[in-house]
Order: structure tokens, then sequence, then C-alpha cells
């Protein structure tokens, strides 16, 4: 499917739920965010249906997202199904960690291929306080029982905050190194509790020269469906991305829509155009008409983002959108 920039829509992002088992200071304000309540979250069954429309419109890649997705109940059953549609040809989750240790195994055997991890400090006190209480030992046993289950390739988020762990990029480095891990370093975004928090956005063009990488050669090896830049550097078993949302946004190459937890497809990450498939899936619209939503929303793709303006910023949290 393609939009009004003739950009070929492929990717469906699907947050399954708000809630998180974390509470990261760049993602949710202290006193966490108000849940939607139950009622308004679509049910696994709705998503599933939502799944095959989008399949025939050809969405091929799909990311379940959250949230945590992990947490939520019946997350294996519905993973199990959605591998099963006709025209699923990647189904990928973006995960904290947390529960990998006892899943990952679980998640190969569903059907999902790849995992992202998001990991943005190694040291345990700076974990405990970036995530206000997670411990980083267990989403470290959860990044090396997902490389023993076979979920390839493995992808290590590192959001680079000024003054928390730019110190630890080396460390990371040397992480992607030795193991085949795909450690992706990716630009803050201002995005809900997070615009305020500009001062400590660090460009990539900083974290390559902290890195030592400012001449380098591209690799287009590494599977994936989002904007990442990868290098694969001589003798490394993994590599290193760079996610550069902010400094040289790569809108002109965007292949994906957003599905949010209450069932509202979000062409992309700063919309605020959103179109509501909840209520059309209760009340017995059929699968052509919920088709031609989709194009609506896929027809109100901007051509850019625009959160570098401070009007748009602070709205919706990344835990409401699914990251
Ligand atoms: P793959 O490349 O397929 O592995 O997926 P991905 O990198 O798109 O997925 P992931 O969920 O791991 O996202 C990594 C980072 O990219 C997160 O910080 C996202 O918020 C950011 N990101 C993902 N999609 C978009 C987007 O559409 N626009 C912008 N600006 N950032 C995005
Ligand atoms: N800017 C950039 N990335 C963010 N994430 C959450 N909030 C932000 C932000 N403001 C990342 C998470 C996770 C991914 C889905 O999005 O760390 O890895
Ligand atoms: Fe949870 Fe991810 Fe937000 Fe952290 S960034 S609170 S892990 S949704």
């Amino acid at each position: 499917m393609k939009d009004q920039f003739q950009r070929k829509i492929d990717y469906l992002r699907i947050s399954v739920t708000d809630r998180c088992n974390l509470r990261c200071k760049y993602c949710m304000p202290v006193e966490g965010v108000q849940w939607m309540p139950h009622e308004s979250i679509l049910s696994f069954e709705e998503i599933l249906r939502l799944m095959r429309i989008s399949t025939q419109l050809g969405f091929r890649r799909f990311r379940i997202t959250g949230g945590e997705p992990l947490v939520r109940k019946g997350i294996l059953d519905f993973l199990r199904e959605s591998a099963k549609i006709p025209g699923v040809d990647d189904l990928m989750i973006t995960t904290n960690g947390l529960l990998l240790p006892e899943m990952a195994f679980d998640l190969k055997a569903a059907g999902v291929q790849r995992v992202n991890i998001s990991l943005d400090t190694m040291d345990p006190e700076r974990f405990l306080d970036i995530t206000r209480g997670g411990d980083v030992a267990t989403v470290v046993q959860g990044v090396f029982r997902s490389l023993e289950a076979g979920l390839n390739p493995v992808k290590i988020n590192v959001v680079v905050v000024r003054g928390f762990n730019t110190d630890e990029l080396p460390s990371f480095l040397t992480l992607a190194k030795q193991y085949p891990l795909h450690v992706r370093f990716i630009e803050l975004m201002p995005i809900g509790i997070s615009s305020e928090h500009r001062a400590d956005f660090v460009p990539i063009q900083e974290m390559k020269e902290i890195l030592g990488l400012e001449e380098y050669v591209p690799t287009h090896d590494i599977l994936g469906g989002g904007p990442a830049e990868y290098i694969q550097p001589k003798g490394f078993k993994g590599s290193i991305g760079f996610i550069s949302a902010m400094s040289r946004h790569f809108c002109d190459t965007c292949n994906r829509v957003r599905l949010t937890a209450d069932g509202k497809l979000r062409p992309c990450l700063h919309s605020k155009h959103e179109v509501s498939l909840r209520d059309a899936l209760r009340n017995g619209t059929a699968d052509e008409d919920i088709m031609e939503l989709f194009a609506q929303a896929v027809w109100h793709k901007p051509a850019e983002h625009h959160m570098n303006d401070e009007a748009l910023q602070g709205r919706r949290v990344m835990s409401q959108i699914g990251g």
C-alpha cells in the first residue's frame, strides 16, 4: 500500500498494552500514567482480525510493542495465532527484556522471529535509577536466553542520554564485538516526558565521535524493517546501529503505521491525527469498510515528523504510543 508521497507502507507496529512493569524516566512521569480502562483495550481477537485485514492491504511486517507486551495475559497464544496468518512474514517484539529469561524459548516456539530489547545501561545502579526499580541482571539474562532460543537477530536498543550513559558507549561496542548482538544507539526524542529533557539529547554525530567511528562503511546485512543504519567493524560478531530520529530523520523512507492499544491507527509517531478502528470493530463493520479506514490513515501519513517543534511536544507518552 502506498501513501500520498509514494512511500510503500508494509510495517504495522501493534501496541498490545499500555501497561509496563517498569517506569523509565524518559518514558513516564514519576507517578506513572493512568492505565487505559480494560474495556477500551482491543482484545486479541480484534487485533488478529485487524492483522488479517492488513495483510490483504500488503502489510507484511508486524512488530508487537507496548508498554511492555510480554506482561499481557495470553500473549503467547496471541503470537501463535498471529504467526499462522498468511502474509505475516516477519513477526517481532520490542520488549524491556525482564520476562525474557522465562519466555524467550516460548516466544520462538510461538513463531516470533526476532526481538529488540531495551537496555540503556549495563550498570545495576544506573539501571535501577533510570527504570525506577528494574534489575539489569534479569534483562542481561533475557538477552542471552534469546540468543540461546535462536531468536535472530537480537537487537539491543540504547537510548543515549547525556550525562547518564554516554561513558558506557564503548562498553556497548565491546558487547557487539564479543556477541552476535546488534546494539543500536538511539537519539532521545522529545516525546511526552522526554520533551522536558531536551538538554540531555546527544546527536548521532557526537556518539560516533565518542566511539571513534566517524568513518566507516555501512552494512545492509542486518535483518530489519526500521530506520537504523548499521556498521559491522572487522572482527565483530554483532554490529552497531544508529537511529537518528532527530538529527537526520528518516521520514522519507518511512514504511510504517502504528496501532495503539486502544485501537487507534496512528499514521506517524508524532501524529495528531488518529483513526479509531475500535468502534468499527465493535459495531459490525465489514472488512472492506475497515480496509477503507486503514487506507485513510495511511493517506494521512505526514511527509515528515515535527518533533523539533516545541508546540508538538508533551502529548501522549511513549508507552501509550508503542515506541
Ligand atoms: P527493526 O529495524 O525492524 O528491528 O525495528 P525498529 O528499529 O523500527 O524497532 P524498535 O521498536 O526497536 O524501535 C527502535 C527505535 O526506533 C525506538 O526508539 C523507536 O521509537 C524508534 N522508531 C521506531 N519507529 C520510528 C518512527 O516511525 N519514527 C521515529 N522517529 N522513530 C521511530
Ligand atoms: N526517545 C527515543 N527512544 C525512546 N524509547 C522510549 N522513549 C524514547 C524516547 N523519548 C525507546 C525505548 C525502546 C523503544 C521502543 O523506544 O527505549 O527501546
Ligand atoms: Fe516501559 Fe519501555 Fe517505557 Fe521503559 S521505555 S517504561 S520499558 S514502555
